[in-house]
């Protein structure tokens, strides 16, 4: 048990998808995972553990916005020893590189947030995601004719931001979508020396006003899904331990 998370040593897999709703989590174990066993309903941040093609793999909810992933990231690193974690969300479109329904790997992940002020002080540390994880998701993606598209998220603190320029700006020096997550999971991998990976697709774009349709985001969200859970196993037979 950690202090926000009930399951017993061992019961979390290595490898972990992090939704932002913990009710994706449950989703996701009940539509991918053979035999899901639910570890965690603290705080109904739910956690499933079960496994895909042979490899154990957990989902586990993180809750919106950094301070509560970094919770549950620093718990499962820290506490569980989980070797990768992959971040499935949702993110709105920035750029006009990208559109509605695709899926965007984030590169890397700039922030508004001061979470890293502390860390690093005035130096301004670049949260990244894993290259071998990264190039591996990229590769499954273009097997499975998934759009993906590589490139920055902007991890905001605020979903209703008060600066709407601040969109474009970051447009301009390629960012493609914004979310709330990313640049703390990479900042938390980074400082376990861990795999973390963001995938997110595009719900909503800032600049066009597109939307998409609940259907539409559900087979999206589908299609991203599969991409983690078979980069996982394609990490883990590279790693060669199963398979
Ligand atoms: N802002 C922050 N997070 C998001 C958004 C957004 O517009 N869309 C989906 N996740």
């Amino acid at each position: 048990m950690s202090t926000h998370i009930g399951a017993a040593p061992g019961q979390i897999a290595p490898h972990v998808l992090m939704p932002g709703d913990p009710y994706r989590a449950r989703w996701i174990a009940e539509t991918f995972l053979e035999d899901p066993v639910q570890y965690n309903d603290v705080r109904g941040m739910l956690g499933y553990t079960g496994t895909y093609a042979g490899v154990r793999v957990s989902a586990q909810g993180s809750g919106m916005g950094q301070p509560s992933l970094a919770i549950y990231a620093h718990e499962l690193f820290a506490e569980y020893d989980v070797e990768t974690i992959v971040r499935v969300g949702t993110c709105g479109g920035l750029s006009d590189a990208v559109k509605v329904r695709d899926v965007v790997l984030g590169v890397a992940a700039s922030t508004d947030s001061a979470m890293n002020v502390p860390r690093f002080g005035h130096v301004s540390f670049a949260p990244a995601a894993d290259f071998t994880l990264a190039r591996i998701a990229a590769e499954v993606a273009e097997e499975r004719l998934v759009d993906l598209v590589a490139g920055g998220l902007f991890s905001s603190d605020q979903f209703y931001n008060p600066d709407p320029d601040i969109a474009r700006t970051l447009a301009g020096y390629g960012v493609l979508g914004v979310e709330m997550e990313a640049a703390a999971l990479y900042t938390l991998a980074a400082q376990h020396s861990r795999r973390a990976l963001a995938l997110c697709t595009v719900s909503d774009h800032l600049l066009t006003g597109e939307e998409t349709s609940a259907q539409e985001r559900q087979e999206t969200f589908e299609d991203m899904i599969v991409v983690a859970l078979e980069s996982i196993v394609r990490l883990e037979r590279a790693q060669n331990r199963q398979g």
